[in-house]
């Protein structure tokens, strides 16, 4: 089966992005992402920020999302929610934007903001093949040349 973005989707999308964001474990930023991935199967994985005392090692919530997904044993992400505070949506790093880019070359990204109460304050709707162009890819192996 391959899923289809619909809005419900989106919004199933939304629901499991922001249960993880309640989730997030951001002592020092205070600042809570949830991030959720729809795979081309139809199945939903979610994931918080993750901060440390470190500061460094710190995981943002769409690589979680992205580790859960690989975790279970899919590959092929079809849409992503992003869900922080507002009042305008939080764009994905630099670095989650390259972690996605490993398993789609472009999706829509949907960018939430939410108020205190979870109320939406603000939308967006992005694509990673422009939040991200020229992602880096590693070339493939050249095939070696006998003799
Ligand atoms: N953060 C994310 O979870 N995703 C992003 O794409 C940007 C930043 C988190 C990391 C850190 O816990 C907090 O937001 C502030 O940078």
């Amino acid at each position: 089966m391959t899923a289809r973005r619909t809005a419900a989707s989106i919004d199933a999308l939304v629901s499991a992005a922001s249960a993880a964001r309640a989730r997030a474990h951001a002592p020092y930023s205070r600042y809570h992402v949830g991030a959720a991935v729809l795979t081309e199967s139809g199945r939903i994985f979610a994931g918080c920020n993750v901060e440390n005392a470190t500061y460094g090692a710190t995981v943002c919530a769409e690589r979680n999302a992205i580790g859960a997904m690989v975790a279970a044993g899919e590959r092929a992400p079809v849409a992503c929610v992003v869900v922080t505070a507002g009042p305008t949506p939080g764009t994905p790093c630099g670095i989650c934007r390259q972690v996605l880019s490993e398993f789609a070359a472009d999706m829509p990204i949907t960018l939430v903001a939410v108020d205190a109460a979870g109320r939406t304050v603000a939308r967006s709707e992005e694509r990673l093949a422009s939040l991200l162009p020229k992602a880096f890819r590693l070339r493939k192996k050249a095939k070696r040349r006998r003799g």
